[in-house]
């Protein structure tokens, strides 16, 4: 039996897995972020913790003899955020977010001081890595950083709590900056631009390596008979990768989550920083992701649900399985700011083309093309560092949607996939994850593709459509600075 805990930025959800690879019970409890000021977003490290205690306390209540049997836990995360310890180590204050905008101008400071940025991690720098976030903090907050001891990613906390280790996994660790992409180690310039050392890091491990063991107490709180590992893991966005056994070249896939992503499994390293496009290790050896990042995605079907006052499913209703023409509307989904291909933090979202005849169907409508627009503008950042995509599975809650997975077709202009449980991905490869550093079986064995239960195939009037809509849409960006 196997765990996986993906601690996301709006929920942790934890899944139990059995030696067949079935789901046998999953939990999941909601996580609140604040926003102190517009732009900046922040966690409570605490709430993490928490939450993924309660998901485990309520699988004991339902399922205490499966988890009795855990052997191995894989834990994913939102990737970036920085959580500031202190020698004790305890939370400094407020982890500061993934999509979180205040750095813009540390990214500068740490570009010219480490002209090898780039080269050396594969990505732009950017406010929502983890390195400029520290180089605000300095500037801000200079009693925090002097403070500091150790500086680690949201899931690399929660398992300093589970097990009493230092750990991440390069996966994540190539979210921050301070990694050397191609040696899959941490880079002693980088984290000397910032003011910090190895010292400050904790150990690093690949995805699928054991890293540690559940700490005594808590196996024992969970009715465990063992002691289980605690695999490396990995960044949401990897781990997602894996639970769809996207582990090899020519497998890209969409990621429909709070944030969305267009990512892509390589072989080697295929950088594209210019354009902002994301340079991932892999959770397995041997292997990158490259990626193109947009801050909001589902998350934007949430704000409209919250203004409308209506559930999604309700506003999902009315619109049917697929669109007949694009909305009369236009979106532009930088509510947190964009990263691929902008790279701009200061810029927001945007409603074109309102009259007296928009009704509520128009404007959902328009927030689900806009997220898609956002997403080719994040094929063409792959496409210009030599990745083609012929086709795309979707994971992430958004995936649940049939009708913006036939938006997405017809806008990226390939066949999209679903499957069964996609919403689940991120958890469920975190649990894959934790079965490989226990049971020494091979990573093809299992990572298999799961079966996909749908397809919606382009349809070439809705494809002609939008590809006469997309210039105007991209016309409507006007950079923030
Ligand atoms: C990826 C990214 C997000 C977070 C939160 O670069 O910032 O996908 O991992 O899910």
């Amino acid at each position: 039996m196997y765990l996986g805990i993906d601690l996301g930025t709006s929920a942790v959800k934890t899944v139990l897995v059995d030696g067949a690879q079935r789901v046998i019970a999953s939990e999941s409890r909601p996580l609140t972020t604040a926003s102190p000021l517009s732009g900046y977003f922040e966690q409570d490290p605490a709430q993490w913790i928490d939450a993924t205690f309660a998901t485990l306390d309520a699988l004991k209540a339902t399922h205490a003899g499966a988890l009795a049997a855990v052997e191995g836990i894989g834990l994913s995360g939102q990737m970036h955020g920085a959580t500031l310890l202190d020698a004790s180590s305890r939370p400094l204050r407020p982890c500061i977010l993934w999509n979180d905008g205040r750095s813009a101008a540390e990214c500068r400071v740490l570009e010219r001081r480490w002209p090898a940025l780039r080269a050396t991690s594969g990505n732009k720098a950017m406010p929502g890595f983890t390195a400029p976030k520290l180089l605000w903090i300095a500037t801000h907050e200079p009693e925090i950083f002097a403070a500091t001891k150790l500086v680690l990613l949201p899931k690399a906390y929660l398992r300093l709590v589970l097990s009493g280790e230092a750990i991440e996994d390069v996966s994540d660790a190539s979210g921050s900056l301070w990694l050397d992409a191609a040696r899959r180690d941490w880079s002693d310039a980088a984290l000397a631009a910032t003011g910090l050392s190895r010292d400050h890091m904790p150990r690093l491990v690949e995805g699928c390596a054991p890293a540690t063991t559940l700490r005594g107490e808590l196996a024992r709180r969970w009715g465990m008979t063992g002691q289980p590992v605690i695999a490396g893991g990995a960044g949401d966005n990897p781990a997602g990768a894996v639970g769809i056994g996207a582990i090899r070249p020519g497998t890209a896939f969409v990621s429909l989550g709070t944030s969305g992503a267009l990512l892509a499994p390589t072989s080697r390293i295929a950088a594209n920083p210019d354009r902002a496009v994301h340079t991932f290790c892999h959770a397995i050896p041997d292997m990158w992701i490259q990626a193109g990042a947009i801050l909001s995605a589902a998350s934007c079907l949430a704000w409209i649900a919250r203004l409308f006052g209506a559930t999604e499913a309700e506003l999902l209703a009315p619109l049917g399985l697929r669109p007949q023409a694009p909305s009369p509307v236009s979106f532009l989904p930088y509510l947190a700011g964009e990263r691929t291909p902008h790279d701009d933090p200061a810029v927001r979202g945007m409603l074109d083309g309102l009259s007296h005849g928009t009704d509520r169907g128009s404007i959902v409508q328009a927030v689900l093309e806009g997220v898609a627009f956002a997403l080719a503008d994040c094929r063409d950042a792959l496409a210009d560092a030599g990745i083609a995509m012929t086709e795309a599975d979707a994971i992430g809650g958004g995936s649940r949607s049939r009708f913006w997975l036939s938006v997405l077709a017809n806008v990226l202009n390939v066949p999209v996939h679903r499957f069964a449980g996609g919403e689940t991905g991120a958890a469920f490869g975190a649990a894959r994850l934790g079965r490989l550093a226990v049971a020494g079986e091979a990573i093809a064995a299992v990572c298999t593709r799961p079966q996909r239960i749908e397809t919606f195939e382009p349809d070439a009037r809705l494809v002609d459509a939008y590809a006469e809509r997309l210039p105007a849409w991209r016309e409507l960006y006007r950079p923030r600075h």
